[in-house]
């Protein structure tokens, strides 16, 4: 498996905080995460041979916790926040305006892999929901009329980009 030698240290030194090697498994898949973007088969099947594991453990862990993605993001990717502060302000209607936008589901694939979404656990900004993340830049108080006005950004830009 292909990690930055800094990312395998990381790896190496969590394993040695847990009493039995197979409590790593959260954190290592984190840090794969952190790294690659998703949790590729791969990736998968390195972290149970590292912690003398089946692939089918790890399997679980990827397909019970939401925040691990099982596809490359996007080269734009959408975070819509969808916890009860953002939920109980408007957030469910700001996530259903980008799965409207972006058809196809939470974590499809816009053609290329231009744009990705996801509905995702608290952002940790409660107090101004619904929070909606476009790649690194976190947006507030976003009511469905500015989640029209991000999606027609994120278009217009991907058009622009379109064969670069
Ligand atoms: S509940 Fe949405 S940011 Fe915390």
């Amino acid at each position: 498996m292909n990690l930055k030698p800094e990312t395998l240290q990381k790896i190496d030194e969590v394993i040695t905080h847990y009493p039995v090697k197979r409590s790593a498994a959260l954190p290592l898949l984190h840090l794969v995460q952190e790294e690659q973007g998703w949790v590729s088969t791969e990736a998968l099947e390195w972290i149970a041979a590292k912690l003398d594991l089946q692939p089918i453990n790890i399997y679980e862990l990827v397909t019970f916790y939401p925040m691990f993605r099982r596809k490359p993001a996007g080269r734009r990717h959408i975070k819509v926040c969808r916890t009860l502060s953002c939920a109980l302000v408007g957030g469910m209607q700001v996530a259903e305006e980008f799965r409207r936008q972006f058809p196809g589901g939470p974590e499809a694939d816009q053609g290329d892999v231009q744009v990705s979404i996801e509905f995702v656990e608290c952002l940790a900004s409660c107090g101004s929901g619904p929070v909606v993340m476009i790649d690194e830049e976190l947006h507030e108080r976003v009511d469905v009329a500015r989640a029209r006005e991000l999606c027609e950004q994120i278009k217009s830009g991907v058009a622009a980009n379109a064969g670069k």
